[in-house]
């Protein structure tokens, strides 16, 4: 006879003692994308819709019998919420074992967004950016700033120097204050998306999604063999510059399609030559030399939270680390 399990609930403190470091995190994407290539995931398309303007919400749901559990995340995000104290991305995720069907977890989702996304960032740059990739380029310096900064480094020790921009002048020279010299990079504060990108040979775009595009990322900015990762889609970056990539990956072919069909994002992408699980497990989609320069979008996939969400679980129930709520 199976037992009624508890539910551990996990807030952002809870998790934060877990000293589950983004570094970590790389390598178990890492082998959930190799269970992806390997038929061993279930991932149906994310739900994603605008509430009013430019707020949004998405619920994510993924499972796989092979790491035993099933997971759920439902979010929201609203770029004017940082001006009131509050995150640009909030929510709960959800995990159940998979023998059994049983919700066994509930977690801050703003954490493991926060972390699995700069993770996915460094396992995409540990692959497709030059060996001697050493200048960065953020453009958005809110949180994914502050965590890609983080991860990159972590698998790219090249990296010397960042430059920073944000269409805030504050949160701009919060960020520099904040990471000068943190992790052994000299951050400078640019003022200006072109100045940042300009000679950079890993491009983060950070910015907010919004419904209506305000894309400014000119192909003439982009160095040869840089690498340009985009965590807000197509926002940021112009179709001019999606057409002038050597190679164009992402971390799921169907949410393109998806959010090009529901959505009306992606119209500028009439070529995805890669995922990131075929790169991992064929070499499709590799760098072939180090002129060529390569654009990633890394949408954030369900499969991500899941596989973070399973090692958190696992390092809380040894720790006893969370808060028992009975069934
Ligand atoms: N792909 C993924 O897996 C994934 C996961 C999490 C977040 N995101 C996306 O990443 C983006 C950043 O998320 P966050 O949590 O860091 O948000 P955040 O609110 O913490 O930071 C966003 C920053 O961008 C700045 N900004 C707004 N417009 C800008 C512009 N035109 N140029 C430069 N800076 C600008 C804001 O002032 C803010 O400081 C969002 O679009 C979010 O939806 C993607």
């Amino acid at each position: 006879m199976a037992t009624v399990s508890d539910v551990l609930y996990l807030n952002s403190t809870d998790l934060d003692g877990l000293g589950l470091g983004v570094a970590e995190i790389v390598p178990v994407l890492e082998a959930m994308f190799r269970l992806r290539a390997a038929g061993g995931t279930i991932m149906p398309p994310k739900i994603f819709f605008h509430r009013h303007g430019p707020p949004f919400y998405s619920s994510m749901v993924s499972a796989s019998p092979k790491l035993g559990f099933a997971g759920c995340k439902w979010q929201s995000g609203d770029p004017g919420n940082p001006a009131r104290g509050l995150p640009y991305i909030q929510g709960l995720f959800l995990l159940s074992e998979d023998d059994t069907g049983q919700p066994v977890a509930i977690m801050d989702a703003k954490w493991i967004t926060g972390n699995r996304t700069a993770a996915a960032s460094a396992l995409a740059a540990r692959h497709l950016a030059r060996k001697d990739a050493n200048s960065l380029a953020i453009l958005g310096c809110g949180l994914q700033g502050r965590k890609n900064l983080e991860a990159l480094k972590g698998v790219l020790p090249s990296l010397t120097h960042c430059r920073a921009y944000d269409i805030v002048p504050e949160r701009e020279a919060a960020f520099v204050q904040e990471m000068q010299g943190r992790w052994g990079t000299q951050v400078t504060g640019t003022g200006s998306a072109e100045r940042a990108v300009r000679g950079a040979d890993i491009i983060i775009t950070a910015g907010p999604i919004e419904q209506s595009r305000r894309a400014c990322l000119l192909p003439e900015w982009l160095a040869p063999g840089s690498l340009t990762i985009t965590l807000d889609y197509d926002s940021y970056i112009t179709d001019a510059a999606i057409a002038a990539m050597d190679l164009v990956l992402t971390d799921d072919y169907g949410q393109i399609e998806d959010a090009r069909i529901h959505e009306g994002k992606f119209t500028g992408v009439h070529r995805v030559d890669a995922e990131l699980a075929e790169l991992l497990t064929s070499g499709k989609g590799q760098r072939m030399n180090d002129a060529q320069r390569i654009l990633v979008f890394n949408l954030g996939i369900a499969l991500e939270d899941l596989a973070t969400g399973v090692e958190i679980l696992k390092r809380a129930r040894a720790r006893n680390i969370g808060t028992r709520l009975s069934p």
